[in-house]
């Protein structure tokens, strides 16, 4: 498939997007302050904190899983069978989350769950991290992804 070009200059902090690459959903989130802040307090709570098991761009082995801290991209579609994953952005207790919650997604077949770095939690059936498609920046907002 041909690789394709993404303008993020509208993505507020906060906000996703979902982009189509070779049949596949890309998520691209401008993630906050906040959102990034969760990341560190979950190291010891997800399965591979720095994407270390798995065969992921470098630029990804790190713990926002990005080129910038602030912008995730990565392939929406659940580790486990494929499932789309759903957000769940808000921190505490929403719809089928527990109170510690601290925002990210859930994939609804089997439950497993993700950091806003598409980090699963450990001891859930998805195997590993959300992919990181190969990608690049052509300038500050405009992303190559492919
Ligand atoms: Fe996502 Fe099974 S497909 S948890």
């Amino acid at each position: 498939g041909a690789p394709v070009e993404v303008d993020i200059s509208k993505l507020e902090p906060g906000q996703m997007m979902t982009v189509e690459w070779r049949g596949k959903p890309v998520w691209i989130i401008n993630r906050t302050k906040d959102m990034l802040d969760t990341l560190p307090k979950l190291a010891d709570a997800v399965a591979d904190p720095k994407s270390e098991k798995e065969q992921q761009p470098a630029y990804c082995q790190n713990e926002t899983r990005s080129i910038k801290p602030e912008v995730l991209v990565a392939v929406g579609i659940c580790t486990h069978l494929g499932c789309s994953p759903s957000a769940k952005f808000k921190h505490g207790a929403e719809e089928g989350m527990s109170g510690d919650w601290l925002g990210g997604f859930l994939c609804p077949c089997h439950g497993s769950t993700f950091d806003f770095a598409g980090r699963v939690y450990k001891a859930k059936p998805a195997p590993t991290n959300l992919e990181v498609p190969p990608h690049m920046y052509l300038s500050d907002t405009r992303i190559l992804i492919g």
